[in-house]
């Protein structure tokens, strides 16, 4: 039996709103984020305590310290606390998100619901006030999320926690900036959150037709959705998609989101590897750690978590030229009865014939037919795929970042950059005429993997897809490292990281 409801984060565990500072001094707890060097000014309220602490010598400053003070004489709250953000040299929009989702874990475990997070404008260093409006909101929200797995007995329901925030000291402007970073910041880390809860479910609760749901649900006002299954994919001629499906009774979904922009003509088109478990079929992979193929539809995670975002205002004042296509190609890669063997030959929407040497190189697979079907019907200006493509960009570059190549500079370079202001780190990878050559078949147009003697894996991967690409502008991010396993830091604590859905979104603004 399927567990009815996996348990999963709602959504709804941290609301915080922006405030006057004057709101942000009283109730149960109130954290100040205090940096090197500087008695943080959290505005005339404060003033009188943050003195007295600093007098004491135990206003900790250290990056992520957190020290506590009890009914602190002459300030309008129960209990006073400091999160230090380190020196000024340590200040990053990274160290804001860690010392934001440390002030969440602290009132967590004081289990205060309702506290208050200053952020005195010492605080911000260089960083600019919508970055770190952004990168505090990221913290309180992905701070609080949990994956809740489901038990015999369902655990008592967390209480949701509340959080006003303020800025101190800031220019009227930077204060405006601040604000609306806090906005931006919070509906991406929503989606990441939607996109977690998505990634972490098991394969028997998490299926194509699951995701299919998701994206559904997320229809309606600017977005439409439309979900083909396997008989419209025949139709279509999606016979590498479909090779892979052959292996599975779980029904194939091929997922199509168009997110309108107002007066915007062409597409950007995204497209995400959705294999909700990837046994590597006939080329079966060895049992130590096949469990972690539940995250091999983390680039569809990715996408769905993208457009929740989208519909959620995430463009926020930003118009982009062009209109937003999600693309999700869900499947199982299963050994079942039918399945596709070593060595059979399938072809693709747009013709290509393709040699199946390795049936667990899938994922190549079902992105070159949903590369094909970004070009066919949607004119794009860009194709961005994500895909938890190769274990071999995890031993090149491991879980701290992703892989990016492509075939134009400039795409890779406006991603890179967006993963830059995310801090989902993007790192280039080669793709040059000498790989493309590797994917060539005697059998077939060209081979799925290249050879043993050629050594590189992820740039072969990269080196596949650029033919289904074309002339059309293109990349290819291999997230098989920054799905998952990353170092846990406070915003993240294992299991599926909702990589990428921040990266897009800042790009897609950038458009
Ligand atoms: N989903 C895997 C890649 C993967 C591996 C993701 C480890 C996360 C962690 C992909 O479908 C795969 O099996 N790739 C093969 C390609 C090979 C057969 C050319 C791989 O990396 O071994
Ligand atoms: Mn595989
Ligand atoms: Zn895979």
């Amino acid at each position: 039996m399927v567990p009815e409801r996996a348990g999963g984060y709602n959504g709804r565990r941290m609301k915080f709103r922006s405030v006057p500072v004057a709101a942000a001094c009283r109730g149960e707890l109130v954290f100040v984020l205090a940096t090197d060097g500087a008695v943080p000014d959290a505005g005339p309220l404060l003033r009188g305590a943050i003195a007295a602490a600093k007098a004491t010598g135990d206003l900790a400053t250290a990056a992520r310290k957190v020290s506590l003070f009890h009914q602190p004489a002459k300030a309008a709250c129960k209990r006073l606390g400091f999160v230090g953000c380190g020196t000024r040299a340590q200040l990053t929009t990274e160290q804001l998100r860690r010392v934001a989702a440390v002030a969440q874990a602290a009132a967590e475990r004081a289990e205060v619901a309702d506290f208050a997070l200053i952020v005195p404008a010492a605080a911000l260093g260089d960083v600019e006030a919508e970055a770190a409006g952004r990168a505090v909101a990221e913290g309180l929200v992905l701070g609080a999320y949990v994956y809740a797995p489901p038990r015999r007995k369902a655990p008592k329901p967390r209480a949701g926690q509340k959080c006003r925030v303020a800025a101190a000291g800031l220019a009227r402007r930077d204060e405006a900036a601040f604000q609306r970073g806090l906005e931006l910041g919070r509906i991406g880390a929503e989606a990441t959150a939607f996109a977690r809860d998505l990634e972490n479910q098991p394969s028997n609760v998490c299926t194509p037709t699951t995701l299919a749901q998701a994206a559904r649900r997320l229809a309606g006002g600017r977005l439409h959705v439309k979900v083909l299954d396997r008989p419209a994919m025949q139709k279509l001629g999606m016979g590498a998609l479909l090779g892979v499906a052959r292996g599975s009774d779980e029904p194939p979904k091929f997922v199509v989101l168009e997110y309108r922009v107002p007066g915007a003509k062409r597409n950007a088109c995204v497209v995400g590897k959705g294999l909700t478990f990837d046994t590597g079929g006939i080329s079966i992979k060895p049992a130590g750690k096949m469990d972690e193929m539940r995250y091999d539809m983390c680039g569809a995670g990715a996408v769905l978590g993208f457009f929740h975002a989208l519909a959620h205002g995430g463009l926020g004042e930003h118009r982009p030229k062009h209109n937003f296509v999600g693309l999700i190609a869900a499947t199982e890669n299963m050994p079942g009865p039918n399945a596709q063997k070593p060595g059979d030959v399938v072809r693709a929407m747009d013709g290509h014939t393709i040699e199946v040497l390795n049936t667990d190189a899938e994922g190549r697979l079902v992105l070159a037919d949903a590369i094909c079907y970004a070009r066919k019907f949607h004119d794009p200006a860009v194709v961005v795929d994500l895909a938890t493509l190769t274990g071999a960009v995890v031993t090149a570059l491991g879980h701290e970042m992703a892989g990016i190549m492509g075939n134009d500079q400039r795409v890779i370079e406006a991603l890179v950059a967006a993963g830059k202001a995310a801090d989902e780190p993007l790192w280039q990878l080669p793709l040059w005429d000498c790989h493309k050559e590797q994917m060539k078949s005697k059998f077939a147009d060209l081979a799925n993997i290249n050879g043993p003697q050629h050594g590189n894996g992820s740039t072969a991967g990269g080196a596949f897809l650029s033919y289904f690409a074309g002339d059309t502008p293109w990349a290819h991010l291999d997230i098989a490292g920054a799905a998952y396993g990353g170092l846990h830091k406070d915003y993240y604590k294992g299991g599926a990281a909702g990589t990428a859905v921040r990266t897009l979104l800042h790009w897609a603004r950038t458009l």
